[in-house]
């Protein structure tokens, strides 16, 4: 297939991109490196450096397009808060621009990165797609919004969209020279702030909150590895069929928590790993697992790293050739 990734300079969308150049496919990368690395794209991938507010240029009914995999986003739930109207442009107004060039161009498929951050506070745990949506923040709001826009697309206009519910994205792909690992600034993510730390680029890493109601007190998070979550993005583009819009959770169904996180960086870094407890954050819920279950049934997804050791292992490997 000829496939538009949007945002194949960030994290996770140079990860999927090179997953599918692997499986034959041609991939035109649409990112304008706003928060991406030149470095992560795929020299066999097409760049094309432009806001996906100018899809339409790229995304035209001569360029004979089969699917979109929409990864570009501002995703921090903190600045959402602050900068909201940032958000909507992006998120919401940016997206829409997109959906109408692909809709414009006869475009089949389109696969979007969601969050759990859509369904905020849950009700109950592991997560179920069909739980309650009340986002905590802008950034679960845009990405809940666009959500509801791709289920009118695939009923008034027959696309076939899948949206990837991530939860928790960790590791590293580490493969034939290449390495792919996180680097958001500012880092707010876990693992590379205990990296960071290991690392003796950071003082100490903050726990918010150790009263919380779960083994150990900290917050419980579920964690996927990039490569399986990549993976997932293969199997989903099978998947999309003309007029439905599946839903699908992608994490480990297992959770761990803050200092089990701490302990396994210490335990991959060999480092002291100085920490401090800090008062517990707004809207932080104690325990966020995903119910992959669908995915796995319906997907037949199933992840092959789902240990911390794996996940921390890997992404200090990129950690150590790239960033220290
Ligand atoms: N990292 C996670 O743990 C996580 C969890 C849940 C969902 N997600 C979703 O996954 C997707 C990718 O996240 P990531 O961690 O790889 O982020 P990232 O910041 O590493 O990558 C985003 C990429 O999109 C590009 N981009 C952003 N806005 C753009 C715009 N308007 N026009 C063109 N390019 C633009 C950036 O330059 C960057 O290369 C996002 O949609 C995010 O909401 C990530």
């Amino acid at each position: 297939m000829k496939l538009l990734v949007t945002g194949g300079a960030g994290y996770i969308g140079s990860v999927v991109t090179r997953l599918l150049l692997d499986a034959g496919h041609e991939v035109v990368v649409l990112d304008d490196l706003r928060t991406g690395h030149a470095v992560a794209l795929a020299p066999e991938a097409t760049h094309v450096n432009a806001p996906i507010h100018e899809a339409a240029t790229v995304l035209t009914p001569e360029a004979g397009f089969d699917g979109v995999l929409h990864f570009a986003s501002l995703i921090q739930a903190g600045e959402s808060m602050v900068k909201p109207e940032k958000y909507w442009e992006v998120n919401v107004v940016g997206s829409l621009r997109l959906l109408e060039a692909a809709r414009a161009a006869g475009v089949r498929k389109f696969i979007f990165s969601s969050t759990a951050a859509v369904y905020g506070n849950p009700a109950e745990v592991p997560i179920p797609e069909d739980a309650a949506k009340q986002p905590t923040n802008t950034y679960g709001a845009t990405k809940l919004a666009f959500d509801m826009a791709l289920t009118s697309e695939t009923f008034a206009h027959r696309l076939g969209a899948v949206s990837l519910r991530y939860f928790n994205v960790a590791g590293a792909y580490l493969r034939d020279g290449v390495a792919i690992g996180e680097r958001h600034d500012p880092e707010t993510h876990i693992i590379p702030i205990a990296l960071q730390v290991a690392a003796g680029k950071r003082d100490k890493l903050q726990l918010f909150g150790d009263d919380y109601p779960t083994p150990d007190g900290t917050c419980v998070r579920d964690y996927i590895h990039v490569e399986d979550l990549a993976r997932a993005h293969l199997l989903a583009l099978d998947a999309a069929v003309p007029g439905e819009h599946k839903i699908f959770n992608l994490g480990n169904g297992t959770g761990f928590s803050n200092r089990e996180i701490v302990d396994a960086a210490r335990e991959v870094t060999g480092a002291e790993l100085p920490v401090e407890v800090a008062p517990r954050r707004d809207g932080d819920p104690a325990i966020l697992v995903a119910s992959s279950q669908r995915a796995r049934d319906e997907l037949g997804w199933v992840p092959q790293k789902a240990t911390l050791a794996d996940m921390i292992g890997d992404a200090w490997a990129f950690y150590r050739s790239h960033v220290a």
